[in-house]
């Protein structure tokens, strides 16, 4: 059962980028499932939901973490890894207690351009916003329940392998990922520009 207490804005206050992670002992996959059936309440352009999530617990991330430090190391190099620290960073989301994988699916964006021909242009770009609202939406959920995350973005480097391994239709799109767990590190100040740079009163 959902926190049913947490409040929005404290909630919003909590959320931070985690990228040391640990496990959650007496881990709950069941719980995480239920954010993602209350996640799909999230709204979306002409309704179309295109979002797509492959929910990775324990080995199944691991293989995933496997999988992005293989490549990171193909592609740059032992000098270049090592000098990266690739290695530990990636410990830090392989730490977590799995890893929700965030797709969209472009046969869903293709078919509702077709019905709405003059938005066509547009459908990929609100596919994208839905992903960023969805994925918007798990993060907090997963904070008002104790987890931490981060989202994470290896996707030209491993869309196909992330397929193959997970047989994934063609027509997926391979979005983010979002490793979670629980905090292991001391988290800095966060930098804001200023409100009235994001907001204009008109007069
Ligand atoms: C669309 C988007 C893409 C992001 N991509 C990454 C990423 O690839 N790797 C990463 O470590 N953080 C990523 N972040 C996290 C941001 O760096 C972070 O949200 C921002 O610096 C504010 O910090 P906070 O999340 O701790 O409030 C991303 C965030 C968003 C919203």
């Amino acid at each position: 059962m959902l926190n049913q207490e947490a409040k929005l804005i404290e909630t919003i206050k909590k959320r931070r980028s985690t990228r040391k992670l640990i496990k959650k002992e007496g881990f709950n996959q069941d719980l995480i499932l239920e954010i993602l059936k209350e996640s799909m309440l999230v709204p979306s352009a002409f309704n179309m939901q295109s979002y797509r999530i492959v929910a990775l617990f324990g080995e199944k991330s691991d293989k995933l973490w496997d999988l992005i430090e293989n490549k990171l190391f193909e592609k740059l190099g032992i000098e270049k890894f090592e000098k990266t620290r690739q290695k530990e960073k990636i410990q830090g989301f392989r730490g977590g207690n799995g890893t929700l994988v965030f797709f969209e699916d472009m046969a869903v964006v293709d078919e509702k351009g077709n019905i709405a021909k003059s938005y066509k242009d547009t459908f990929p770009r609100w596919s994208d916003q839905g992903s960023g609202i969805i994925q918007y939406a798990v993060w907090l959920l997963l904070t008002a329940e104790g987890y931490s995350a981060s989202l994470q973005h290896y996707h030209q480097l491993i869309e196909e392998d992330i397929k193959k391994e997970w047989s994934l239709p063609p027509q997926w799109r391979l979005i983010s990922q979002m490793p979670f767990g629980l905090n292991n590190e001391e988290i800095g100040v966060r930098e804001f520009i200023s409100f009235e740079e994001m907001v204009r009163v008109e007069k």
